[in-house]
């Protein structure tokens, strides 16, 4: 019996996980996608061809791997039928949970008119509809993927949610569907989606029963997480490596090795505290050089330093057995690098996560910088202080880095 590796996130989200995730998937049997749901963006680079992904796992580019979207996420049907559109050979190679949450074209809507009367006080969501999708499925009152199996039934379903829910959809001012664009929307959905949906806990067991390689591949990151991450400026799932066992029907025993992906240095996009933030001309460096706008919204994302307070906690969080740091890259040329060691709160240093990270200020250790790692593909040729910085983030956030990325191609990576 094998078990299933996890890759997980553990800053803000958009650390890189696409990249890590296609280029082991050439190595897995199995790819899953366990909680989160087209907010998620996976940028993934081959041969120079850039692909944008969302729901559909990352191991959609190796020809060989099946792709399983678990009982965890939310699926949006118009954002993954255009998705499926790129891809011609899926016969076998995706499968999606019966049990999978469905993410209608009115949880978005509801999404947005929220954030708005929220104003200055918005989370900064994606609009994507994953807090009410979420919300209804734990007010036992959403529908699943399997259902697209009877889209009749699920039509007199949907009218009978409309109006239980009516004072909610005028309250936020909604425009919902008119029934003959809701039967067409969702006959299309069950026409399209319907092959792909199956038992996919028991095809996973089975996975693992038969000793096949199975992949447990995050979105979004850990500081995002609705109970662990900078709440209430998080998204609506479990991110962490516990979240992936319960959105694909595993227990804590199926679990192999962590990976934990964070970059070189840190961003976030959306509100919320980010402690680590520079808003001189090191952050603008950041953005531009390693060009950070969302695969998803194409908002700008914040930069700053990695910040190794956080990245200690995502990793106890995980139980991440090792790191990957992606984007080293994008560090090349500076003169100075800043890590964010620990953090003053009311005057004390501290050295671990509060569960408030409004009122905290960084506390940084300085380091050389180098002029360039861009491709190198082995850890001995990266300049000493490339060396140094790694070596420093391995003692402070007490973990091995053990996967290295200097660029966005597929190979420029060095393994330790
Ligand atoms: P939601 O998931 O759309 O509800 O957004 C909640 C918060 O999570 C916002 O700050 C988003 O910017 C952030 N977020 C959601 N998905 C991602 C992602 O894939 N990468 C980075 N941030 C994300």
């Amino acid at each position: 019996m094998s078990k299933a590796d996890i890759i997980v996130g553990i800053q803000w989200g958009d650390e890189g996980k696409g990249k890590i995730v296609d280029k082991l998937a050439q190595e897995y049997d199995v790819v899953c996608r366990s909680q989160g749901g087209h907010n998620a963006g996976h940028t993934i680079w081959v041969d120079g061809v850039r692909f944008a992904l969302h729901l559909v796992p990352s191991g959609i580019l190796n020809p060989k791997a099946v792709n399983v979207i678990g009982n965890g996420v939310v699926l949006n049907p118009p954002s993954i039928i255009k998705e499926l559109t790129q891809f011609s050979d899926l016969e076998g190679r995706l499968l999606i949970s019966e049990k999978a949450q469905l993410n209608l074209p009115y949880h978005s809507l509801i999404d947005l008119a929220r954030e708005k009367l929220k104003g200055s006080n918005a989370i900064g969501t994606t609009g994507k509809g994953i807090g009410p999708a979420y919300s209804d499925k734990i007010n036992r009152i959403g529908h699943r993927a399997g259902e697209l199996l009877n889209p009749a039934k699920l039509y007199e379903s949907i009218l009978e949610y409309f109006a239980q829910n009516k004072i909610i959809f005028d309250a936020l001012d909604i425009v919902l569907p008119s029934n003959e664009e809701l039967k067409g929307q969702l006959e299309e959905y069950s026409r399209e989606l319907s092959p792909f949906i199956v038992n996919t806990t028991n095809y996973v067991w089975k996975a693992l029963e038969e000793n096949k390689r199975v992949l447990l591949e995050g979105a979004q990151g850990t500081m995002l997480d609705i109970d662990h991450g900078t709440y209430p400026y998080v998204t609506s799932s479990n991110t962490v490596s516990a979240g992936a066992c319960t959105g694909l029907g595993l227990n804590p025993k199926d679990i192999g090795t962590i990976t934990g992906i964070t970059k070189a240095y840190c961003t976030r996009v959306g509100n919320g505290p980010f402690p680590s933030e520079d808003f001189g001309d090191d952050g603008e460096t950041m953005a531009r050089v390693g060009k950070e706008f969302g695969t998803t919204t194409g908002r700008k994302r914040r930069c700053g330093w990695f910040d190794a307070v956080a990245v200690k906690y995502a990793s106890r969080l995980n139980g991440c057995d090792q790191l990957s740091l992606m984007k080293l890259d994008v560090l090349d040329g500076f003169d100075v690098l800043k890590i964010c060691v620990a953090y003053e709160l009311n005057g004390e240093i501290i050295d671990y996560m509060p569960s408030d990270l409004d009122n905290v200020k960084p506390v940084y250790e300085e380091i050389k910088g180098w002029d360039s790692v861009v491709g190198c593909r082995d850890f001995d040729k990266l300049p000493a202080t490339a060396k140094q910085y790694i070596t420093r983030i391995e003692e402070l956030t007490k973990t091995k880095v053990g996967i290295i990325s200097t660029s966005p191609e597929r190979e420029d990576t060095i393994i330790r």
